[in-house]
């Protein structure tokens, strides 16, 4: 009989993620019924609010149970289909899981399974620049960090996926000077060199707020985008200029652990006397507008106005290990994790 892993949560992470958490399942091979896929899972993409899943915790999408398939977003290969819209070959992305085989209703499913679209060129940009961290970092900046001609603008983690895009498409919008904060000297060289950031700060520097302050030239931030939150959002609100617009995107500081941080911000009064917004966002609530978001975004890769990078992991039982690269600053650009070729 043919077989196939699964990747389920056997036990809720109290810190670090590891395979301590997980168990590898052999099951038979499913087959699609009436309306279903069966697809192969090809590229697995990670991001930090799947350790926001593992706590039981209800947020803005429910915990994985105890016993369930961990939930991933990646790019897989139709099988075989008995749905009408799809057809063997196709490749997809959609919520397929950490999997090597799954079928799934693309109808019924909580996140679109959606065709890669044949025109893209490489199908992993579904999962990197013109995916949810692509929309992330647009609908972050155009929406609530609205930079303008000659803005300075703050993105933190900006050798991530979504901050490194953040800076660029801040610059697309006209923003002037666009500084990063990363925690490696190669990370660094990068977000100046391929991202074409203007300058970028270690945080881990000690004298992080002076570091910030300098590489503004001494003015302050028109925007910040925040990944991280802690301590380095509040330096970055210290540099705030008048009228700040301040978009909490994500606070990777805190771990995403069940315990509550226990870092409060000092400097949060700047907004008052210096006339800011602090506003947080979850890019699903512009589902709607992603298609042309994705053309524009098009239209900039196709003028070289848009960098990103790859960080891809191998094979699907180290899917855990992959997740905790995240939290260990160990990624550059987008993480990814390669299951299978397409064939
Ligand atoms: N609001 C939304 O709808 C939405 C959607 C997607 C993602 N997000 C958020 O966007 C942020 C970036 O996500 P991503 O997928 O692009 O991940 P990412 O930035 O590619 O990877 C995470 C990075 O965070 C940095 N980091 C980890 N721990 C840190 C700490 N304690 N202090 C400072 N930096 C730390 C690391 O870089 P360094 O080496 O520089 O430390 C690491 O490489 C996350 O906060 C995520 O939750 C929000």
């Amino acid at each position: 009989m043919q077989t196939t892993t699964q990747i389920v949560l056997s036990q809720r992470p109290t810190g670090r993620v590891d395979e301590g958490c997980f168990t590898a399942e052999q099951i038979p091979m499913p087959e699609p019924a009436d309306g279903e896929v069966l697809v192969k899972s090809c590229w697995l993409a990670f991001a930090p609010a799947q350790r926001s899943a593992l706590n039981d915790i209800p947020s803005y999408v429910p915990p994985v149970a105890l016993g369930e398939v961990m939930r991933g977003t990646g790019v897989g290969q139709v099988l075989a289909s008995r749905h009408a819209g799809f057809s063997e070959g196709d490749l997809v992305v959609g919520p397929i899981g950490w999997q090597e085989h799954c079928v799934m209703n693309p109808d019924t499913v909580s996140s679109p399974l959606e065709l890669v679209p044949t025109d893209i060129g490489d199908p992993k940009l579904v999962l990197t620049v013109l995916g949810v961290s692509g929309m992330t970092a647009y609908f972050g900046m155009k929406k609530f960090g609205r930079p303008t001609t000659g803005d300075t603008v703050l993105v933190t983690a900006a050798a991530g996926s979504v901050g490194s895009l953040a800076g660029q498409i801040a610059r697309a919008f006209g923003a002037e000077r666009i500084i990063g904060t990363a925690g490696s000297e190669e990370k660094l060289a990068w977000v100046r060199e391929i991202a074409g950031f203007d300058a970028c700060v270690n945080y881990h520097d000690s004298h992080v707020f002076r570091a910030l302050r300098a590489a503004a030239n001494g003015g302050g931030f028109d925007v910040i985008f925040d990944n991280v939150g802690g301590s380095l959002l509040d330096n970055a609100l210290g540099n705030i200029s008048n009228g700040a617009r301040v978009v909490l995107c994500g606070s990777i500081s805190t771990g995403y652990m069940p315990k509550r941080a226990e870092i409060g911000l000092h400097n949060y009064a700047y907004l008052t006397t210096r006339r800011g917004t602090m506003a947080g966002f979850i890019v699903t609530d512009f589902a709607d507008e992603f298609p042309a978001a994705i053309t524009e975004m098009r239209t900039w890769i196709a003028n070289g106005k848009l960098s990103w990078a790859e960080d891809m992991a191998e094979g699907l039982e180290n899917a855990p290990a992959t997740l905790q690269r995240l939290f260990d600053g160990k990624n550059l650009g987008k993480q990814l994790l390669h299951i299978a070729d397409p064939a």
